[in-house]
């Protein structure tokens, strides 16, 4: 599946992530700006944080608990497409899913 990074200035970046392997680490993998996942992808740190388009926003789903704590206290300008991007996994499904990077990451 593709997974496409949007930085704050607008570029895009288009990936082709592995099935099954999680949107911060595809990033990771490819030098995407701004997603750092210092914790390694267990929900502990926030560097990985994303605003996830709205169209895709139900295929995602909502945060686990975990998730959903750090992003109350670890993120700064939390939105309803606020999601850590290690606890979403490519799929299929996912496919052209489409991501913000926020500014302060960048
Ligand atoms: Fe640390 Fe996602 S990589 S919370």
């Amino acid at each position: 599946p593709k997974v496409i990074y949007v930085s704050a200035s607008g570029a895009e970046q288009a990936v082709d992530a592995l099935d099954g392997e999680s949107v911060m680490a595809t990033a990771v993998k490819n030098g995407v700006p701004g997603i750092i996942g210092e914790c390694g992808g267990n929900a502990s740190c926030a560097t990985c944080h994303v605003w996830v388009r709205d169209e895709f926003l139900s295929l995602v789903g909502e945060p686990g608990e975990m998730e959903d704590d750090l992003l109350d206290l670890g993120v700064g300008d939390r939105r309803a497409g606020s999601r850590l991007s290690c606890q979403i996994t490519c799929t299929p499904e996912l496919d052209g899913l489409t991501v913000d990077v926020p500014p302060e990451q960048a």
